[in-house]
């Protein structure tokens, strides 16, 4: 956690605030490991006598969720994974656990998204590799859509390996803080972070991945930091951001809606959310009630989620509407890749809102 991003974006408690209204501010307890800059490792503290909650850095990213508990129960695998091990002994551990175990889904994941978001940085990428990556290529368009945007820190919701961090940073020149719930995807983005370095298990096939270790040196990284946080839940006063990126995110959230609530709240005004989605919906990431459209098909919209978004997004147009958005802009099919393996490539074509936040 680098200290001037903390100083600039004073978060603040989420586990008090909603039971008292009041934004507790967190204050830097303990500093255990640092290097140059970052807090590598510590703890941060809430300030509020009734509650002194805890929150841990972890090798560089500060853990600041309401649920701390089940988030580090939940992710004791990758939050205590070794990233030093050979690739040959990592290969071994693959192996053994097996196709569909844990380890093996986490390492599918990281190599997915660290390929969309660091492959055009590979001299080993065989041609045909993005350049840039397809996430950079739909925030690119989401802040050519979106126009001029006002003064203030920028946040990237679900921002996975980071890259999109750093583009953010480079394009506009702001502080830009990342979040996102997964620790292994947030360790890749502190790596490029801490150590310039983009490493991470690429698929070829099957259990068979390669070690790719890339040199990232990305500019604008000095005003880049990545935070553990839930994008439904944010730790930050109302206001404290002049945008917001949530690529591909609300498919993967627990609580979409809640989601875009948080969003609302944290930009002040004028502030403007690009939203993408390829409405790839599964209940294993979001329970079907909390889906935007993509079920009732002989409803109203009839299971579209476009305007459902939409009403969601308007006020006083859905029961579930948030207060102080609205829609600016939208662009239909915006190409997003994901790769799987090297003989599949699965491409969505992503809805793309910028969403704006009224006074
Ligand atoms: C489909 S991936 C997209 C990643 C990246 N934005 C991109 O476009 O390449 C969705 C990301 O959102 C993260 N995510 C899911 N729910 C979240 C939440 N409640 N808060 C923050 N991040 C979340 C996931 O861990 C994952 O990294
Ligand atoms: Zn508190």
């Amino acid at each position: 956690m680098r200290r001037r991003h903390f100083e600039i974006l004073r978060p603040v408690c989420p586990v008090c605030r909603p039971d008292s209204g009041e934004p507790s501010p967190l204050e830097i307890g303990q500093v255990l490991a640092e290097e140059s800059e970052h807090i590598v490792e510590g703890l941060l503290r809430c300030g509020r006598d009734t509650c002194q909650s805890e929150f841990p850095i972890f090798d560089g990213v500060p853990v600041i969720m309401p649920g701390l508990r089940v988030f580090v129960s939940t992710q004791l695998q990758q939050i205590l994974g070794r990233d030093d091990l050979s690739e040959a002994l990592e290969s071994v551990i693959g192996d053994c656990c097996g196709p569909g175990t844990p380890f093996d889904s986490t390492r599918q994941q990281l190599s997915s998204y660290a390929w969309d978001h660091y492959a055009d940085l590979d001299p080993d990428e065989p041609a045909g590799g993005p350049r840039p990556g397809s996430a950079v290529r739909v925030l690119e368009r989401g802040l050519e859509l979106a126009g001029e945007l006002p003064d203030g820190p920028l946040i990237d919701l679900g921002c996975s390996v980071g890259r999109t961090a750093f583009a953010l940073a480079e394009r506009t020149g702001r502080t830009v803080l990342g979040v996102d719930v997964n620790f292994a995807m947030l360790r890749i983005a502190a790596g490029v972070l801490r150590r310039g370095v983009a490493r991470y298990p690429r698929r070829r096939i099957g259990l068979v991945y390669d070690r790719r270790e890339l040199a990232a040196d990305l500019p604008g990284a000095d005003r880049v930091d990545f935070w553990a946080c839930d994008a439904a839940a944010l730790p930050f006063a109302d206001g404290t951001f002049a945008a917001a990126a949530a690529l591909n995110l609300i498919d993967s959230a627990h609580a979409p809606a809640e989601v875009l609530k948080s969003m609302a709240a944290a930009l002040g005004d004028g502030g403007k959310g690009i939203l993408t989605c390829p409405y790839d919906w599964s209940s294993a990431a979001t329970p079907v009630e909390s889906w935007i459209g993509g079920h009732s098909q002989r409803g109203p919209d009839r299971g579209a989620a476009e305007p459902v978004l939409r009403k969601l997004l308007t006020a006083g147009a859905h029961p579930a509407s948030i207060e102080g958005l609205e829609v600016l802009a939208e662009q239909e099919g915006v190409p997003w890749r994901v790769r799987m393996h090297e003989r599949s490539v699965v491409e969505y074509a992503a809805h793309l809102v910028i969403a704006g936040r009224t006074e």
